[in-house]
Parts: structure tokens; sequence; C-alpha cells
């Protein structure tokens, strides 16, 4: 059988993704660039800069995914690319991009959501452990859902975060902790800084957060409560040491240890109560098998949080999963799958000649 090649894009927030994968999921390229060097310097992503990034970018990193894949691009068989949800300006230039080359080339153009890109990209590396339907934890910079995929386009919200997302509250924490003057953290981003600094904990019990939602008997999360909390005791811990303005409390490592157990503690919490309505009889969502368990999104990175997710899925009986670290994190080889999954789940219906048609959301 002739292998098919999927082009993905990926510019939803700063980091320019390009990739080739095949129908049989292996990753012939993989082109990215992060921006992150550029936002550090400014606590934060200014999205008109992050959108003039992707726009020097996304040309010489699709030339160099093609030399990576030794493909001209008349081999691509479609191109795909995220259209939401991101920050707007930024998925301009790859819907651009990704329309103009679709026209030129005449090949279809595939719009991929974001997040579920993220919720489908553990069956890249496990096509025949994670069948449809299972149940996913996408945690994220941006977002904190439970969902139930049934597949592309086939997603069922089960609860989602009332304000921050867990990645948000890292970052902004760790900036508030002012980590990344530490030089070895420079250019980490606040949840890798955090989980790092946690390792190094004296006394990691010495601090302690309340558990979000602990009364609701839901799949909602909020991790305002934890942020607010941490900007707190910070502030308190740096009033009584005087740290200076440009400086990092003593006990960083302790404070991190107690922040990475609370977060972790509420989306077990959460995880806990989607299982258990996944099995609950009349649901009949998944029979009476326990669900498969996938847990994505940039937090999936972390290896405690995983443990611990893995673990409790295991006392239910299910089976857990997450991508390889390096496609946790937003990249183009978790939109290029994600146009492969269209292409099987329906041959003719999914390739799309409507280019106009195709605009971020
Ligand atoms: O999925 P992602 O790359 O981008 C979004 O779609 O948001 O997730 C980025 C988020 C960041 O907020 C970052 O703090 C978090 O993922 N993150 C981590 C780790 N690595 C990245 N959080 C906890 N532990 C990590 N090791
Ligand atoms: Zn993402």
């Amino acid at each position: 059988r002739r292998l098919s090649y999927v082009l993905g894009i990926e510019t939803s927030c700063d980091d320019t993704g390009i990739a080739i994968v095949d129908t049989t999921g292996r990753v012939r390229a993989n082109v990215l660039e992060s921006q992150q060097e550029f936002h550090t310097r400014y606590g934060g992503i200014i999205p008109p800069r992050a959108q003039d990034l992707h726009r020097a970018r996304i040309e010489s990193a699709y030339q160099r995914c093609l030399a990576e894949a030794q493909l001209k691009p008349e081999q691509l068989t479609a191109i795909a690319v995220t259209t939401r949800p991101g920050l707007p300006l930024s998925l301009l230039v790859g819907v651009r991009f990704a329309r103009h080359l679709a026209r030129r080339l005449q090949k279809p153009l595939l719009p991929v959501h974001h997040m579920e890109a993220h919720a489908l990209q553990a069956r890249m590396e496990h096509p025949q452990q994670i069948g449809f339907p299972f149940l996913c934890l996408l945690a994220s910079g941006g977002h904190c859902q439970l969902v139930v995929v049934n597949g592309p386009g086939r997603l069922t919200l089960l609860g989602q975060t009332l304000d921050d997302a867990p990645g948000e509250a890292f970052d902004k924490i760790g900036r508030r902790l002012r980590l990344h003057i530490l030089p070895e953290y420079r250019l980490w981003n606040g949840g890798r800084a955090i989980e790092h600094a946690a390792q190094l904990a004296s006394d990691p019990l010495a601090y302690e957060f309340p558990l979000p939602l602990a009364q609701q008997r839901n799949c909602n999360f909020s991790f305002a409560g934890i942020k607010n909390n941490s900007f707190r005791a910070i502030r308190a811990r740096e009033r009584a040491e005087r740290t200076p303005p440009d400086g990092v409390i003593s006990n960083y490592g302790d404070f991190c240890a107690g922040l990475l157990r609370a977060v972790s503690r509420h989306l077990m919490h959460r995880t806990q109560r989607a299982i258990e309505y996944c099995l609950q009889p009349q649901m009949r969502l998944f029979g009476d098998t326990p669900p498969t368990l996938v847990m994505s999104g940039g937090v999936a990175n972390n290896d405690a949080i995983y443990a611990n997710i893995a673990h409790l899925a295991a006392q239910y009986g299910c089976r857990s999963f997450r991508p390889s670290k390096r496609y946790c994190s937003d990249n183009g080889v978790m939109i290029a799958w994600h146009g492969v999954e269209q292409l099987l789940q329906d041959k003719e219906a999914s390739l799309r000649f409507d280019y106009d048609r195709i605009d971020i959301q």
C-alpha cells in the first residue's frame, strides 16, 4: 500500500511547529522553533511580537521540514493546520500559510482543533492500546479539561477549569518566585522549573495548600485559589527573610514541592470523579471495562503528576498513557497526526478543497 504523508502546521501560541507524519504514524520530519527566549525577556507573550516571529520563521521551517523528510511538496497528501483555539494573530500566520500552500499544490486542507490534537497524539505511538472511546485529561498552559474522546471531532466534555489552567498557574507562580533569574531555569517554562526545583526540597511538607472545589462532586477544576495562596505565601516568606527585589526565597524547593503536590492532588481528585462517572453502569460508555486514560498537554511532561494520575487510574483497573515528552508540549507532529486521523476516519469526505472556508474560529 502506498504511504501518505500529512504536513502539520502549528502556530497557535508561541511555538512555530511544522512536521510530516505518514499514515502509519511514523514521524518523517519535525521542526520546532520556540519563542521562549524572546518572551522570557518581557515576562510573557506579546501577541503582535509572537505573530512577527511566526511570520519570520514559517517559510524556512517548512523548507527544513521537507528537506528533513526528503520529500518534494507534490508528494504530500494533505496539509493540516491548527485553526483554534489560540491567539488569533498567531493562528492567522499558520492558517494563511497553509491555505496558500494547499491551493498552490492543490492538496486538501484539514482544519485541526489544537486541544483535540493533544488528545489524539498518544494514539500515534500506541495505536493498538488506545482505541475509541477513551478518557482524556488535557492539562496545558491554556486549558484543563476532562473529555471522552470518540474520534476526531467527536469529544464529550466532562468538565473544565473555571478559571486558570494548571500550566498557566505554574508559569505565573514561577515568574513571581523569580525562578527565571536562576541561570539553570532561564529558558525553562514555569512548570518545568517548578518540577525540577521541587526535587531540591529539604522539607517537602513545609507548604500545604487547601484542595480546590473539595465539596463539589463534578469534573471541574480551579487553580486560581492555589495561585493566589502561592502569591501570598511567597510574599510572606520574602518579608520574613528580607529577600532582595531581584532574589529568590531561600526555601523555593520546599515551596515548589508543596505547590506540585497541591496541583497533583486536585488533578487526581477530578480524574477520579471522571473515572467513576465513566464506570457508572447506566452510562454505557465503556461497557464493563474500565476506560483507558490518556493524559496530554504540556503539564503531562511532569513525571510526578503523571505518576500520580497513572497510579490512581490503576486502582480502577484503567491503563494509562501519555505521549512521549517531545510530543506532550505544542508541536507540529500532533497537528499532522490529527490530519492522519481525519484521513483514516473518512477517506473522501474530509478531503477539503474549499480553502477559503478554513479560517480561524
Ligand atoms: O501544551 P502546551 O505546550 O501549550 C499549550 O497549549 O498551552 O503547554 C504549555 C504549558 C506551560 O504552561 C508549562 O508551564 C507547562 O505546559 N509545562 C509543565 C511542564 N512542562 C511544561 N508543567 C508541569 N511540569 C512540566 N514538566
Ligand atoms: Zn497546547
